[in-house]
């Protein structure tokens, strides 16, 4: 018999047919150079597609995103060969210019117009993926070759992500805070925002969407069978995040905007590493 799939991690699938972004709106808050060439991790990316759209659009240098549940990260790399698959040519080239760049959104059109896809998705479902081109071909820093996806819990295993040892310079940990804080507490949320600060270089930026306290209560319930904290436990708040972040050597939080449909409607908020 099946067992049926708890999201105990808000490790949702089909987290994206209820979040259906092709433009993530929570990008688009975000200043239009900050992953451009850059070295970017995805803490909790499910199905990949925050993180492909920082590497085809955003034109980051690396991106890797990581997730604590295998059947997402398979989905995360089938995301990026259909997002391959669908882009026409010269797409992501990475290769816009200074003054481009400044006038257009990162796909290099104007902000809110949609563009269509150059392959329609019906081709992809139908015949497979296209093939990617050895890296030698279009460069190991543009789409596809620069996202990758990793498994393991990254919190509590320092070795799950082998590419943290060099370091990124940007990290992006969208709608995750909640759930490590049930399964952590408040100890393990302060590994979670240590280990970011130490997997940054020195001004570099985190990007943390946090979820409001109300919606504990009802997470509380999906991880009631696994070894979570009860809520009376957790002592902080996710308006005391800015505090701990700044004792850990983050400068002042910077709200860039609240953005998201019902039920997903949160801040994204930036810190930049000083020290
Ligand atoms: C609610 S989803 C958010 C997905 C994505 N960041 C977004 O907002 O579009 C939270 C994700 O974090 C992942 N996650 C939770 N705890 C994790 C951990 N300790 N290490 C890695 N991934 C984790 C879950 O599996 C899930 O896919």
């Amino acid at each position: 018999m099946a067992t049926q799939h708890i999201p105990i991690h808000g490790n949702y699938h089909g987290y994206y047919t209820r979040r259906p972004f092709i433009n993530d709106p929570r990008l688009a808050l975000l200043p239009e150079d900050l992953f451009f060439g850059k070295r970017v991790l995805d803490v909790g990316c499910n199905e990949g597609w925050v993180t492909v759209e920082i590497a085809q659009k955003w034109h980051a240098k690396k991106v890797v995103g990581v997730d604590i549940d295998d059947t997402l990260i398979r989905a995360a790399w089938r995301r990026r060969l259909a997002v391959w698959s669908q882009q026409g040519p010269n797409e992501s080239t990475g290769e816009l210019s200074e003054k481009k760049r400044k006038r257009s959104s990162p796909s290099g059109v104007p902000r809110n117009v949609h563009k269509p896809d150059y392959f329609p998705s019906s081709l992809e479902h139908m015949f497979g993926p296209l093939p990617v081109p050895p890296s030698e071909n279009r460069g190991k820093n543009v789409f596809p070759h620069n996202v990758s996806f990793r498994v393991g819990d990254w919190v509590n295993k320092s070795d799950a992500v082998p590419e943290d040892q060099e370091g990124y310079d940007v990290v992006v940990a969208f709608s995750i805070s909640k759930w490590i804080h049930l399964h952590g507490g408040d100890e393990g949320l302060e590994i979670f925002f240590r280990r970011v600060y130490d997997v940054l270089t020195p001004g570099g930026v985190f990007i943390l969407e946090p979820q409001a306290w109300d919606s504990y209560k009802k997470a509380r319930r999906i991880v009631h069978s696994a070894d979570a904290h009860s809520q009376s436990e957790l002592k902080t708040r996710p308006e005391d995040f800015p505090g701990i972040l700044r004792e850990l050597g983050f400068g002042p939080v910077k709200r860039v905007g609240t953005v998201g449909e019902e039920g997903f409607c949160r801040p994204i908020d930036m810190y930049t590493r000083i020290a």
